[in-house]
């Protein structure tokens, strides 16, 4: 059996991903979201508020059961937030907290409590980290949303490091995927903010009106190839738009 868990299942990318997933006979998904909004006899749905870091910090150890019979084990880190679109010094101080609680602590606090768990198991483990390019180059009005999947990509690189090191990494891979530009609530946020506050507003605006956004299911289908096929994919960062 393969098992996957996958964070921020109600909706966008992640929704996706759980429905693709499911195509595959021997699959089992445990989704993790404020809201459930999938229904599937291989689907347990956890409501969890990820942000809220410490009741995660008590509950995590509950999210992964022993799982006997797993040829592969999959955790999708995909839960996030692009926070409030404004330049440093215009931002409510409280707004950080919730953003790197969600984008990166959830995801560490995770991914440490999978490879607790799941180390030692038989079959290929694999931690995917739902990334961006605006980890790798500074967006204005995007401060600690570029900051948050910056530190996400070196927790990936660290982790996999360390499993190279313990003489693991062959089973067991982490990847910080940067999906590209996908048709969800999250690039409805990004249109619906203040020039004034956000110098690429009409770059975004053209990539809907030229339909040049990836819809959810197609970057889904690309994750899945990655999955299937983790041999082919050397790096841990990765450009999902390259493939
Ligand atoms: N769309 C893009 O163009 C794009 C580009 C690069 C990277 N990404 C990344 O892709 C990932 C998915 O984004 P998306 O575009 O699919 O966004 P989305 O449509 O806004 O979906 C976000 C998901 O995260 C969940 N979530 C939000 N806050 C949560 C919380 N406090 N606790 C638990 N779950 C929470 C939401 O579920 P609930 O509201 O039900 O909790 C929802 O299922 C994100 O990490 C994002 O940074 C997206």
């Amino acid at each position: 059996m393969h098992y996957y868990f996958i964070t921020g299942t109600s909706r966008g990318i992640g929704k996706a991903l759980v429905e693709r997933v499911l195509q595959e006979d021997n699959t089992e998904v445990f989704g993790f979201s404020r809201k459930q909004s999938i229904e599937h006899a291989r689907y347990q749905h956890q409501e969890a508020d990820l942000a809220a870091t410490e009741a995660l910090q008590k509950e995590v150890a509950d999210f992964f059961p022993h799982l006997d019979d797993a040829e592969r084990i999959v955790l999708i880190n995909n839960a996030g937030t692009l926070g409030d679109v404004k330049y440093m010094g215009d931002l409510e101080n409280q707004g950080f907290a919730h953003l790197f609680n969600l984008n990166v602590s959830a995801p560490a606090i995770l991914m440490n409590q999978f490879i607790k768990t799941y180390r030692e198991s038989e079959g290929e483990k694999l931690i995917i980290n739902v990334s961006s390019g605006a980890g790798k180059y500074p967006v204005d009005g995007w401060s600690g949303y570029c900051a948050s999947k910056a530190a996400l990509d070196m927790l990936s690189q660290v982790a996999q490091m360390e499993l190279d090191k313990r003489g693991q990494g062959d089973k067991f891979k982490v990847y910080a995927l940067a999906p590209g530009v996908v048709d969800t609530n999250m690039q409805g946020e990004i249109r619906a903010t203040d020039k004034g506050n956000f110098s690429n507003l009409d770059k975004f605006l053209d990539y809907k009106n030229e339909g040049t956004l990836d819809d959810a299911t197609h970057t889904a289908e690309k994750f899945m190839e990655l999955i299937q096929n983790p041999s082919r994919f050397k790096d841990v960062l990765q450009d999902v738009r390259k493939y």
